[in-house]
C-alpha cells in the first residue's frame, strides 16, 4: 500500500531544506521500493502571497487525509507587518490544532562526530540522548481571551490566557510515560508550579498518571531549574515533559547541546499516531536562498515520519544511518563546521545522503527490487 505524504515547504529555507528531504525519499523510493504518494501545498507566508490566508483550507482538507505531513519552516520579514490572525506562525499554529497534534516528541541527542561543535565542553555532552514531549496545541499559544488593544484609561495593553484543562494534561502526561517506559524510564515533569495554578493542575495530573506506569521513575521540576540543569548536567535527564510554551524554549536551548538547531527534528502526533513533522529551526530569511542551510534536520524530521507514522522504520534507521555516513565524511553546513571539516552547501549535503543510502542498497544487495 502506498502511503500518502503531504509536504508544505513553507517560507525562507523552507523549500531547500525540503528539497534535500525529497531526494532522500526519492531515493527510499527507487533502492528500497518504499511506495509513497507526494503532494504540495501552500501554507505560512507562501500560502499568504497565494491565497490571502496563512493556511488555506485545502491545506488543511489535504493534512487531514494524509498519512503524514513535511514541513519545512514559517515567517518572514516580508510579512510582519500583517495583521496578527494572518500572521505566517499562525498558520502553523492552526496546522497543529487543526491536525490535534498535541504530542510534539523533540529528540536532542549528539552525534559522536558533532561533540566540538556544541558550546559545551565534550564531556558534558557526549553520548547525550534526552527526549523533550512539549506539549503542543494548547496552553498559552491558544487560551483566550488574547488582546493587544488599548483600554480606556488611554493605555495600550496585551493579555493571553494560560489555561489548562486536565484532560490535556493527562493526554499528554502519558504519551510522556509511554515513551519513557520505551527509554530508560526516567521522567522529569517540568513546571512552574509555585508561581502558576495552572502548574498546580499540572503537577498534579502528572503525579495520578504516574500511577498508569509504576515502572517509570517520576521527577518534578520548576521551569527555571530546569533551564540551568539543562546546561549544567544535561544526561541527568531522559524524558522531559513540560507545557507549550515551556518546550519552545527548553527545546531551543537543549537544541545547542547538540552542536547547532540546524540538525533537530521533530514530531508532532494525534492520538491515532498521525503526525506532522518538523525541523525544530525557524526559516532562517537571512540566509534563504543561499545554498548554506543545514538539511540534515528536515532529513531526520523525514525519519521520524517513515517511524512513527508510516511504520517504515527500516528505512528510518536507513535514513539516520546515511546522515551519520555524511557526518563521518567529515561534511559540514556552516552551522556545524569546525576545524579539518569540509564546508558544503545545502544540496551537496543532501546529496552526500542521498549518495551513502545509495551505496548502502548496493552494499544490502537488495537493490531497486527490494523491499523495505
Ligand atoms: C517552534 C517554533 C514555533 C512555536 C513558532 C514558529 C510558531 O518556535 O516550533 O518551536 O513557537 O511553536
Ligand atoms: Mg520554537
Amino acid at each position: 500500500m502506498s502511503h500518502k505524504i503531504l509536504i508544505l515547504d513553507g517560507d525562507g529555507i523552507g523549500p531547500e531544506i525540503i528539497a534535500e528531504a525529497e531526494t532522500t525519499l526519492a531515493v527510499l523510493a527507487s533502492e528500497f521500493g518504499l511506495a509513497a504518494e507526494i503532494e504540495h501545498a501552500p501554507i505560512g507566508g507562501a500560502a499568504l502571497d497565494a491565497a490571502g490566508q496563512p493556511l488555506p483550507e485545502a491545506t488543511l482538507a489535504l493534512a487531514m487525509a494524509a498519512d503524514a505531513v513535511l514541513f519545512g519552516a514559517i515567517g518572514g520579514p516580508k510579512w510582519d507587518a500583517m495583521p496578527r490572525e494572518l500572521r505566517p506562525e499562525r498558520g502553523l499554529l492552526a496546522l497543529r490544532a487543526g491536525m490535534g497534534v498535541f504530542a510534539n516528541l523533540r529528540p536532542v541527542q549528539v552525534f559522536p562526530e558533532l561533540v566540538s561543535a556544541s558550546t559545551l565542553k565534550s564531556e558534558v555532552v557526549s553520548g547525550l540522548d534526552i527526549l523533550i514531549v512539549r506539549e503542543l496545541i494548547g496552553g498559552i499559544y491558544f487560551g483566550q481571551p488574547r488582546a493587544l488593544e488599548r483600554g480606556r484609561d488611554g493605555r495600550r495593553f496585551g493579555m493571553n490566557t494560560l489555561r489548562y484543562a486536565e484532560d490535556e494534561v493527562r493526554r499528554i502526561a502519558r504519551v510522556a510515560f509511554a515513551t519513557a517506559r520505551a527509554r530508560d524510564r526516567r521522567l522529569c515533569s517540568v513546571d512552574k508550579a509555585n508561581v502558576l495554578e495552572t502548574s498546580e493542575l499540572w503537577r498534579q495530573v502528572v503525579t495520578e498518571t504516574a500511577g498508569e506506569f509504576p515502572d517509570v521513575r517520576l521527577e518534578h521540576m520548576y521551569v527555571d531549574n530546569a533551564a540551568m540543569q539543562l546546561v549544567r548536567k544535561p544526561k541527568q535527564f531522559d524524558v522531559i515533559v513540560t507545557d507549550n510554551m515551556f518546550g519552545d524554549i527548553l527545546s531551543d536551548l537543549a537544541s545547542m547541546l547538540s552542536g547547532s538547531i540546524g540538525m533537530l527534528p521533530s514530531a508532532s502526533l494525534d492520538d491515532k499516531r498521525r503526525g506532522l513533522y518538523e525541523p525544530i529551526h525557524g526559516s532562517a530569511p537571512d540566509i534563504a536562498g543561499r545554498n548554506v542551510a543545514n538539511p540534515l534536520a528536515a532529513i531526520l524530521a523525514l525519519a521520524m515520519l517513515l517511524r512513527h507514522s508510516l511504520n517504515e522504520e527500516r528505512c528510518a534507521v536507513r535514513v539516520e544511518q546515511a546522515v551519520r555516513t555524511a557526518l563521518q565524511l567529515g561534511l559540514r553546513t556552516a552551522d556545524i563546521s569546525s576545524a579539518g571539516t569540509t564546508s558544503v552547501g545545502t544540496r551537496e549535503m543532501g546529496d552526500a545522503v542521498a549518495a551513502a543510502l545509495r551505496q548502502a542498497a548496493v552494499s544490502a544487495g537488495d537493490g531497486a527490487t527490494g523491499r523495505a
